[in-house]
């Protein structure tokens, strides 16, 4: 593992400055049924549906919910004739995030800066309005089919964009669960690319480069992956992975062969309570990757020195680890649809500003048990 904070170099430095991200506005998926994954969202991992979008409220080909937890904002979105980009992308990838948007003070000056950079535009900024005020959205594109949009919304008051308007229904289901915000989005690319969206993420983002892991780092019996991560130094954190050689194929191959190429791979959703919010979690059906109980003798010693609740971590399968900054806790859903794709993380940070590097033979050594059980390893 290297750490470097130093700004990456560009072939030819840009004259235009990097957009000013404010974070991640939302994450939209595109699904096969906007319904089912809204009600998924809701029960399974306690966010509110905030806001809808369909044929009643002028959308003639699509549905869209929004759902929102803590600052984590989710849209759900589905394409209702056969003749829908959404249907198509579906029937590509299967349900997976479409767009990760950042939030922007400027979206015409945001879109600008990206594609002066050499983003590629997939929609020229565009603004919508409504009594409740105005929205300027414009998008380019990422990695596989996945978009960044960028989003202005000062001068919205709405529930969420022109178009939405208030759910059938809004009662919360069950207890909460405590998630607060998105802590990273991951991507995984091809064999080869890694550094291609790593410079990507430089040249147009401005992006740093926050840690690499090699192969040797994240590798075990049988499969391997290298990852680097770019932040914008603030909210805004990608790691990004690409397959390495190993004896077997890598759970990164697995993903590309069934995404059907690059996409994001998982989503880290942060708690400042973890065994709470694993706990409800669980008791409202989401499912959890498991690690043997031999995995805890070793955390132990790795963790020696820290306070822990060791029971509970182990009756949940959570996961832990430090780093010179302080310590995290996390742990991994099993895939959110039908196909071995995108899955979900929950971390709680103590200081750590680490992803768990100690943790990787252990996960994967469980993801691997899945993948075997799948026929895919
Ligand atoms: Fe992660």
């Amino acid at each position: 593992m290297s750490v470097t904070r130093d700004r990456l170099a560009c072939a030819a430095a840009p004259t235009t400055a990097a957009p000013r991200l404010g974070g991640i506005d939302h994450i939209e998926f595109w699904v096969g049924n906007a319904r089912a994954s809204a009600a998924f969202f809701a029960s399974c991992y306690g966010f509110e549906i905030v806001a809808y979008a369909g044929p009643e409220t002028g959308m003639a080909d699509r549905v869209s919910y929004v759902l929102t937890q803590g600052d984590v904002r989710f849209v759900v979105t589905a394409g209702i004739v056969p003749s829908s980009p959404i249907v198509a992308h579906v029937a590509a990838h299967g349900d997976g995030v479409h767009d990760v948007a950042f939030l922007v003070e400027n979206a015409a000056a945001a879109y600008r800066a990206a594609t002066a950079r050499g983003a590629t535009g997939v929609a020229a900024p565009a603004v919508e309005s409504d009594a409740s005020g105005r929205i300027v959205r414009a998008t380019v594109a990422t990695y596989g089919e996945t978009h960044h949009t960028f989003v202005e919304r000062d001068d919205y008051l709405g529930l969420f964009a022109p178009g939405y308007e208030a759910p059938p229904v809004t009662q919360p289901v069950g207890p909460p669960v405590g998630l607060s915000r998105i802590d990273h989005v991951v991507a995984n690319v091809e064999l080869g690319n890694l550094g291609h969206w790593v410079e990507f993420y430089a040249r147009v983002f401005g992006f740093d480069q926050m840690v690499h892991f090699d192969d040797d780092t994240i590798s075990t019996e049988y499969s391997a992956l290298m990852s680097t991560v770019v932040w914008d130094g603030s909210k805004v954190v990608l790691p990004i992975n690409e397959p390495a050689a190993g004896r077997r194929k890598s759970q990164i191959e697995e993903y590309l062969d069934w995404y059907g190429g690059p996409g994001v791979q998982h989503i880290a959703l942060r708690t400042e309570d973890i065994v709470s919010t694993v706990r409800a979690l669980r008791d409202r059906g989401v499912r959890f990757l498991r690690v043997p109980p031999e995995y805890y003798d070793d955390a132990k010693v790795r963790m020696a020195g820290i306070d822990l609740p060791w029971e509970a971590l182990a009756d949940l399968g959570i996961l832990a680890d430090r780093d010179h900054e302080g310590h995290l806790l996390q742990v991994f859903t099993e895939t959110m649809g039908d196909r071995p794709t995108l899955f979900f993380e929950i971390i709680q940070r103590e200081g750590a500003r680490g992803f768990g590097a100690g943790n990787f033979k252990a996960l994967f050594e469980a993801i691997e048990r899945e993948q075997e059980r799948r026929g895919n390893l």
